[in-house]
């Protein structure tokens, strides 16, 4: 494992390992490293650094940290760690249920954990995703894993919008990531990875505010998406095996 994801360097470069795990397999607060192509991962370091992928919700700590911290890196600590991750393959690490009602959550740091007790609440047009085994995960342990509860129905409103474009509503996500969405040489994959994460993603390709050198070929399939578009592919993209 390489020193800057262990370690990292003093005082800016914090370990990476530190937010995405020792084995790139992250949390909702950010995201699974594990398996991404190195030229991906180079590549958006590069934009992180650059300042074109930015986030739209600049207050969240975690994203304006992982800013700063590609900012401070070198190149040769970002060939390292980008080597080192993706030669890692993801585990399936996320059940997605559908379901009207999920477990009252409350936010704890930059996360969702399940309230003591067995109080739901209606899930609603929301991804409530959360540790299965809340000690483990604040444990930073890459064997933690996680139950995302999604709206009735969108798993299989994902899958239609994946694969057919939903009649030129988007484009299918299948074409660019490939036909079980595990990503297709540089592009990334999307099966099994954080719903949440990749909600943000698409709402943040939208917005403009990941304007990566890349993300034009996002552009014409996120224009027309709403949240719950958004929600339906995360929900089935994160329930197919990574
Ligand atoms: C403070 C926690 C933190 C640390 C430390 C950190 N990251 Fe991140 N990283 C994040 C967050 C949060 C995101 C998601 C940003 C967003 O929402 O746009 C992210 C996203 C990324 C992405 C984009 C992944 C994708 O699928 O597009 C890459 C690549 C990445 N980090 C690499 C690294 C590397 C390499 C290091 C170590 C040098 C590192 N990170 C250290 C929190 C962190
Ligand atoms: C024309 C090719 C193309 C199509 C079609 C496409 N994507 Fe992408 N996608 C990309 C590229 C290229 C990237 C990397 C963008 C970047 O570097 O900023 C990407 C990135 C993403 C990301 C961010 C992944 C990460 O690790 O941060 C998500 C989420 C995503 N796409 C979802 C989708 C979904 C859902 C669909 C279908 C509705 C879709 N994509 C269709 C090319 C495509």
């Amino acid at each position: 494992m390489p020193e800057v994801v262990v370690h990292g360097r003093k005082p800016d470069v914090w370990a990476c390992g530190y937010c995405h795990r020792a084995e790139g397999t992250g949390g909702p607060e950010n995201t699974s490293l594990a398996g991404l192509p190195a030229a991906y991962i180079i590549q958006q370091m590069a934009d992180f650094k650059s300042g074109v992928r930015k986030t739209s919700v600049p207050q969240r700590v975690p994203p304006a940290t992982m800013i700063a911290v590609a900012k401070a890196t070198t190149p040769a600590e970002v060939e390292a760690a980008a080597a080192y991750f993706s030669s890692l393959s993801l585990k399936p690490l996320i059940r997605v249920i559908e379901s009207e009602l999920a477990p009252k959550t409350e936010v704890r740091g930059w996360h969702l954990a399940a309230l003591k007790g067995d109080e739901k609440e209606p899930v609603g047009q929301r991804v409530i995703e959360m540790p299965e085994d809340l000690e483990q995960f604040v444990s930073r342990d890459s064997r933690s894993h996680f139950i995302a509860y999604v709206p009735l129905g969108s798993i299989q409103k994902g899958k239609e919008l994946a694969t057919t474009g939903g009649a030129g509503k988007t484009v299918q996500c299948t074409i660019c990531h490939g036909p079980e969405l595990k990503g297709l040489g540089p592009i990334p994959g999307i099966a099994g990875r954080s719903p949440s994460y990749l909600v943000r993603q698409l709402f943040d390709f939208r917005e403009g505010t990941r304007a990566g050198i890349s993300s034009a070929l996002m552009k014409p399939t996120v224009e027309h998406l709403t949240i719950e578009d958004m929600i339906a592919l995360a929900a089935y993209a994160a329930s197919l095996t990574p």
